[in-house]
């Protein structure tokens, strides 16, 4: 299966390479950045975008910066390494997996505190590193895990946003089922709304799909009731921004509108996410910080006056889709249904171990194979 990179290193380490996003579906054109402030400005602009893979194309722009950096005196490395942490972590401020990927680099800097400019770069370069290649290897685990929930017959599901490839250092989250169900030989299709105003449904998802081959039918996001009313989908399966200690989940704006007619059309409602996702310190939905965008992505959209000019315009770029209308959070680790807060608890605690507790479900059957990192 030949999906699309979001984010990766180039072939000799020097550049961040991403797919400009932004331009989409007409072209597909990869971009080399060689400075944190290159990959900030691509996080802001959206030209990289999607929780996991900013995360990793910030943990990347920071190493990058370090090794550009090793000449300087030790404080003004320091120095550095706080401003381009400051200026990464500054760009977009809903999802959690920014600041959990420099949070984490930012530690391993400090364990080699003590050691010369070249080695803090270099451990730096290598848990950035690590950060990529186990998202590709979580994306994997989420797809088997979401998988188990779907047992037999065809995946017919409806999407929202881009949780694909484009979005993550691997095959996605939200879609990742799809993509191993349809490797496998299953009957699969999606359905995808446009995602206003940015149009991740329409110029991403379906793209991606397209491009590997998988039977997806685009709507305009004000079809979805109706989609679910004829029963064209069995399930909604999205991905997420930051998932709060108490099971609330932030994703792109729309996905709490679908969560409320899946619950009243008696369809389920999955979540995908790799544990960077989960924001134990995050105790609710309320306290997730919400970005808004420029009104003019609602105004005139991809430069066309679509609206008053000077029209008001509210423009949340995410909401909050309170737990109990979440049917089940599929992890990396493992499949998690309600209650929520225990279980969150004990998986989002990155970098540490499972914890069995009442409510995690091993995927598989409970045969276990959602325990451990995923690899
Ligand atoms: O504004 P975007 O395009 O970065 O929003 C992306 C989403 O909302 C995705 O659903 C989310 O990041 C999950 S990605 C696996």
């Amino acid at each position: 299966m030949s999906l699309p990179e979001a984010v990766r290193w180039s072939a000799d380490g020097r550049a961040v390479v991403i797919l400009d996003q932004s331009r989409l579906p007409e072209e597909e054109r990869y971009v080399s950045l060689s400075t944190a402030e290159a990959v900030a400005e691509a996080i802001a602009s959206m030209r990289v975008r999607g929780a996991p893979a900013i995360g990793i194309a910030a943990a990347l722009g920071l190493a990058l910066e370090l090794s550009r950096s090793t000449a300087l005196a030790p404080e003004a490395f320091w120095q550095r390494l706080d401003h381009a942490t400051l200026r990464l972590r500054g760009t977009r401020p809903t999802a959690v997996n920014l600041t959990w990927a420099l949070e984490r680099l930012r530690g391993v800097a400090e364990q080699n505190r003590a050691r010369t400019n070249g080695e803090v770069a270099c451990a730096v370069y290598g848990e950035a590193t690590a950060i990529l290649e186990e998202d590709r290897a979580m994306c994997r685990r989420i797809g088997e895990h979401g998988l188990s929930l779907f047992p037999e017959g065809e995946l017919r599901v409806l999407t929202h946003c881009n949780a694909g490839a484009l979005a993550t250092g691997g095959m996605g989250t939200a879609l990742a089922p799809v993509y191993l169900a349809h490797a496998a030989g299953r009957s699969v299709h999606v359905y995808v709304g446009e995602t206003r105003p940015l149009l991740q449904g329409s110029r991403i998802t379906a793209w991606e799909l397209q491009r590997a081959g998988i039977p997806v039918t685009l709507i305009a996001d004000s079809v979805a009731g109706f989609v679910m009313q004829a029963r064209k989908v069995d399930a909604v399966m999205v991905g997420a921004d930051r998932i709060a200690a108490n099971g609330d989940v932030a994703n792109k704006i729309g996905t709490y509108t679908l969560a409320v007619l899946a619950r009243h059309h008696g369809l389920p409602f999955y979540v995908a996410a790799p544990t960077s996702t989960i924001d134990p310190g995050m105790p609710s939905g309320r306290e997730i910080p919400i970005e808004e965008r420029s009104a003019d992505e609602v105004r005139r959209g991809f430069g066309r006056l679509t609206a008053p000019e000077s029209v008001p315009v509210y423009a949340p770029a995410f909401d909050v889709t309170p737990a109990q209308l979440v049917t089940a959070i599929i992890t990396d680790r493992c499949v998690l249904q309600p209650p929520y807060a225990k279980t969150l608890r004990a998986v989002g605690e990155v970098g540490r171990e499972l914890v069995p507790a009442g409510g995690v479900r091993e995927s598989g059957s409970g045969s276990g194979s959602g325990s451990g990192a995923g690899a």
